[in-house]
């Protein structure tokens, strides 16, 4: 089920699938949650699955004029507690698991378990920062150009089908959510900490192909968490939930049934 919500008076979209323990998905940039879909679909026979279209994004509207990690955890943690749901697995797809460490900061007690789903919580370089720039003159100025690159770049071995469905879903993108987010993005602190002190488990999924968050350089922040599992796809990039859907599943799955399984502290 699609439903819409508010934040701060914009409106937001959610989709609702499912029953029972719960695993919110955030996805990453510049997508939005139908970049989920057969993911949802697949998890929801075991979970309610809760996937979120973070402001400015899909057909959640844009809040003000900078979307900071921490105001679209914000924005979670709004469409959550609406739902009157308190106790939740996160699951941040490379952006989203930026904002899922930042709700990690604010909203610890809501979480059960988090999954840092091809993401960091390492911030930007200097020279990531100075990309930043250079990705939002591209925004501006050559809009479909930098949409076509960038679509490219999330794949090992892009496939038609996929790529197909992800031209369709960045089409619908608006200039000023990408560039909000891209700031947003540029700004965000370094959050090993949270790793670091984190209460609940931590699953890490990454592609050996990435070719926007190296694995080499992803690597040693997965022996950070006190509890920590991290899943590496061998024949994946930046999409594992396309790429290697499978074996993403089984391993969310059984990582999800864990953490429901512990007490909550
Ligand atoms: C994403 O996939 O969400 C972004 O590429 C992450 C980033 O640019 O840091």
């Amino acid at each position: 089920m699609i439903a819409y919500t508010t934040f701060r008076k914009g409106r937001i979209r959610y989709s609702d699938e499912g029953e029972g323990r719960v695993i919110v998905l955030l996805h990453g940039f510049p997508l939005n949650l139908k970049i989920w879909e057969e993911f949802s679909a697949a998890l929801s026979k075991h979970f309610r699955v809760i996937a979120i279209d973070l402001p400015g994004f899909g057909e959640s509207e844009s809040i003000g004029y900078f979307h900071s990690m921490e105001l679209m955890a914000q924005c979670v943690h709004e469409v959550m507690r609406k739902l009157n749901l308190r106790r939740y697995i996160i699951a941040g797809h490379s952006m989203g698991g930026y904002a899922a460490l930042a709700f990690g900061e604010l909203f610890p007690e809501n979480i059960r378990g988090l999954i840092m789903f091809h993401s960091t919580s390492y911030q930007d370089s200097p020279e990531k920062k100075l990309e930043r720039d250079r990705s939002v003159e591209n925004i501006k100025k050559r809009t479909k150009t930098f949409l076509k690159a960038t679509t490219v770049n999330l794949f090992a071995n892009p496939k038609d089908e996929y790529i197909k469905k992800v031209r369709e879903i960045v089409s619908k993108n608006s200039v000023r959510g990408m560039v909000e987010a891209t700031e947003g993005m540029k700004d965000r602190k370094d959050r090993e900490i949270i790793l670091r002190f984190s209460e609940y488990p931590v699953l890490f999924i990454y592609g050996r192909h990435d070719r926007i968050l190296p694995i080499e350089k992803m690597l040693p922040q997965t022996e950070i968490p006190r509890d920590t599992e991290t899943l590496l796809l061998e024949d994946a990039g930046h999409v594992g939930f396309y790429e290697a859907k499978e074996e993403c599943l089984n391993a969310i799955i059984k990582f999800a049934n864990r953490c429901f399984r512990m007490p909550v502290v």
